[in-house]
């Protein structure tokens, strides 16, 4: 007779891990945050806690999202950065944690109660703005983005996150004109989309969910870092610093566009956990 024992949570878990392999770089990780969000943060591999029959089955309708390439972040609606808890969602780009390193390089340069002027260009769900508010408390930060979906979420995690220094500027950088004065800023940190609208190293699963406006850029994907040096260098002080990321095939090309224009000191680029360059660090020179 056939042995019609159902399995054990553990071997469903089991079974469930190598079926996500198939779409996921981390899918023990992803099944640990999964089963977390349904049985308490409290659960981990090995853990005797067991789901109920409801339980369970709200369990496997996530997994079978996971299955179909959803990125954990949207099914779960939060995710970390810089030990920030952040609303995500379809429309705003899932913070990565190569772009923990602009923090880190700003927090090296600048320290809380400079008041310091500061902008956040491209700010999808605010990871830059709110981690650098919370560790610099500056004077005044906006935060630019002129993604509908992403304004929403950006409005929420500045909310709920009390950032009171952040004022939203709900256009394109190109746009920023007399919203922000010139010459009056300290700081200014941008993720901008980068990826060049051919490039085959992008993720099946990224392109399909993640947002176009977030990711591609024009012109081999430099478009939107030529604008928005050229918007930078405008709106910095003399001396004030822009830092940014890269994809990690420009730094060449993103050298050059600093050296032609005799605006910028090209401080470094440094390099991400993996070794590519990743974080351009730039000085508006003297007149
Ligand atoms: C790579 S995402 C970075 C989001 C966030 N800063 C992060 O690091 O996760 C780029 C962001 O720039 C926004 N964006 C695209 N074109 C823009 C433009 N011309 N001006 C301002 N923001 C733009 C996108 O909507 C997106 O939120």
């Amino acid at each position: 007779m056939p042995n019609s024992t159902p399995p054990s949570f553990f071997d469903w878990l089991k079974q469930k891990k190598e079926q996500l392999k198939s779409v996921s770089v981390s899918a023990e990780t992803d099944l640990l945050w999964l089963a977390k969000s349904i049985l308490g943060e409290q659960w981990s591999w090995g853990s005797s806690i067991e789901p109920s029959e409801e339980q369970m089955t709200e369990l496997e309708s996530l997994v079978e999202r996971c299955l179909a390439g959803e990125p954990v972040a949207y099914i779960l609606g939060e995710w970390e950065f810089y030990g920030l808890t952040l609303k995500v969602g379809p429309g705003v780009l899932i913070p990565r944690p190569e772009t923990e390193l602009v923090v880190d390089l700003a927090l090296k340069q600048y320290s809380r109660g400079e008041g310091l002027s500061l902008a956040d260009f491209g700010s999808g769900s605010g990871c830059l703005a709110l981690a650098l508010a919370k560790h610099l408390e500056p004077s005044s930060l906006f935060a630019v983005e002129p993604s509908e979906q992403a304004l929403q979420i950006l409005n929420e995690n500045v909310k709920s996150h009390s950032a009171a220094c952040i004022r939203i500027l709900p256009c394109r950088v190109q746009d920023v004109v007399d919203q922000i004065q010139d010459e009056s800023l300290d700081l200014i940190v941008a993720n901008p989309p980068y990826i060049a609208e051919n490039d085959s190293d992008v993720g099946q699963w990224v392109h399909k969910y993640e947002p176009h406006v977030a990711l591609y850029s024009e012109n081999q994907g430099l478009k939107d870092i030529e604008d928005w040096l050229a918007v930078s260098l405008k709106k910095l002080k003399a001396k004030g610093r822009y830092y940014f990321e890269i994809g990690w095939k420009q730094s060449e090309a993103v050298t050059s566009l600093l050296k032609e224009s005799d605006g910028w000191n090209l401080i470094e680029i440094v390099k991400d956990y993996s070794g590519h360059p990743r974080v351009v660090v730039c000085e508006k020179a003297e007149s």
